[in-house]
């Protein structure tokens, strides 16, 4: 399995770089796709940053499109965020500045455009953002990167006979998103990886456009969740598969310490309302990992006390066929209009509810930048325990509530909120709010 190059922000200055570029890759022998990619074909480096640190990113966009680059799940000041609001013109660059003020967390980037987002990520853009910090750093955890500590980045995509990307065929892509019959990981259809003996961390990204997975192994084995969106949750949970949607991102610790070299198993991702992937065959080696136990404790989660709300808002996401509308709170995004305004340090319930009626039972998620949140219930229940760390995307299915909370602190400007399945939000199911002095 292809592992992304590393760019660490430690060397180099503070400074990291991303070019912008047309390539293509053969995922089938003897045929070529047209692709984008950062740095490289199709993807792009996997970007690692420390908290406290001052960074710099040098982003050049060598298309002849514009593009922007939003950098999922940072807390970073509105005009840096990479929304649809900071384009990248055709030939241009921008230049990033700011400190990274944040814990340890896998995050990602990829393109924001209006209207475009879901196209350009489609063809290849897309990459990880590492932040680092004195825990992660130092914790009882697997941390070489491409060794012990691997990213795994799940995408699937549909094809033309011809090799090229099939995007967008229908208005049943729109509606249910794109849901492709290929499952690509790291860029490859069905890689092999070989991991040493011990403990082994795999970063999970749904990088699909619009996907929900759920993942497993052939063996059944467990394994254990130690970190969610925005980091480490208290205490490694153990399942034997988990569910996420686009744009989510879990953490996992694989024990394979009792594995003679040579054993193989193979990772399952099944598709919502898809199809069931032989996605990734991992194989022990001789070598060693750092590590033989499972950790008992990881990160405290200061759970935000709901009594310190200052205020609460209802969303509702909704599907309407006739029409093709898909809206938040009866709207369609429009750049020019603010939503919602938040002052800066205060802390926000909002019960989100995906309304799906006349027949189109479509899920939804929720997505919001410049913040971590918490997830408070699901449909009144507690949320599983994998659910209840720092997050920056909320699966909703058809007629699910979730309520959720943040705290808006340390900047003031535009951001968005919007469903993270890329088809929906690029056809407007969006909105902005701004966070303004208190
Ligand atoms: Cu992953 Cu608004 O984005
Ligand atoms: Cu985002
Ligand atoms: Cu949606």
């Amino acid at each position: 399995m292809p592992v992304p190059p590393l760019q660490d922000a430690k060397f180099n200055n503070h400074a990291l770089g991303l070019e912008i570029t047309r390539g293509s890759r053969s995922f089938f022998p003897g045929l070529s796709t047209a692709t984008l990619g950062y740095n490289n074909d199709y993807l792009g480096p996997t970007l690692r940053i420390y908290n406290g640190q001052d960074l710099h990113i040098d982003v050049a966009n060598t298309l002849d499109e514009d593009t922007t680059v939003h950098w999922h799940g940072l807390h970073v000041p509105a005009e840096w965020d990479g929304g649809p609001h900071q384009v990248i013109h055709a030939g241009d660059s921008w230049h990033p500045e700011f400190t990274v003020n944040q814990q340890a967390a896998t995050l990602w980037y990829h393109p924001h455009l209006m209207g475009k987002t879901g196209e350009q990520v489609y063809r290849g853009l897309a990459g990880l953002l590492y932040i680092e910090d004195d825990f992660s750093l130092n914790a009882a955890i697997p941390k070489q990167y491409g060794f012990d500590d691997i990213p795994v980045i799940l995408q699937d995509r549909s094809f033309y006979e011809g090799g090229s990307f099939a995007y967008i065929r229908s208005g049943h892509d729109i509606m249910h998103g794109m849901l492709g019959n290929n499952m690509i990981v790291n860029g490859v259809i069905k890689p092999r990886l070989s991991v040493p003996r011990g403990i082994i961390r795999l970063r999970l990204l749904n990088g699909s456009n619009a996907s929900i997975y759920r993942v497993s192994f052939v063996k059944q084995r467990p394994f254990w969740v130690i970190a969610s969106d925005g980091g480490f949750l208290p205490q490694p949970e153990r399942v034997n598969s988990l569910i996420f949607t686009a744009g989510e991102r879990y953490e996992i610790l694989l024990d394979l310490s009792k594995e003679p070299a040579g054993t193989s198993d193979m990772m399952i991702v099944e598709q919502w309302a898809g199809n069931r992937y032989e996605a990734l065959e991992i194989t022990t080696e001789d070598s060693i990992s750092e590590f033989n136990t499972i950790p008992q404790t990881l990160y405290p989660v200061q759970p935000i006390d709901p009594k310190t709300a200052d205020r609460t808002r209802q969303i509702t996401m909704e599907t309407i066929s006739r029409g093709g509308r898909l809206t938040i709170n009866g709207k369609n995004m429009d750049m020019k209009r603010i939503d919602m305004q938040i002052p800066l340090g205060s802390t926000e319930i909002w019960e989100i509810s995906n309304n799906s009626r006349m027949m189109m039972q479509v899920p939804h998620s929720m997505h919001l930048h410049d913040v971590q949140f918490q997830l408070l219930d699901r449909n009144g229940e507690i949320p599983s325990p994998i659910e209840r760390g720092r997050k920056d995307t909320v699966l909703l299915m058809p007629g699910e509530q979730v309520r959720i909370i943040s705290k808006f602190e340390d900047y003031t400007g535009i951001y968005m909120f919007h469903c993270h399945m890329l088809e929906h939000e690029d056809h407007g199911m969006m909105g902005q709010f701004e966070v303004i002095k208190g």
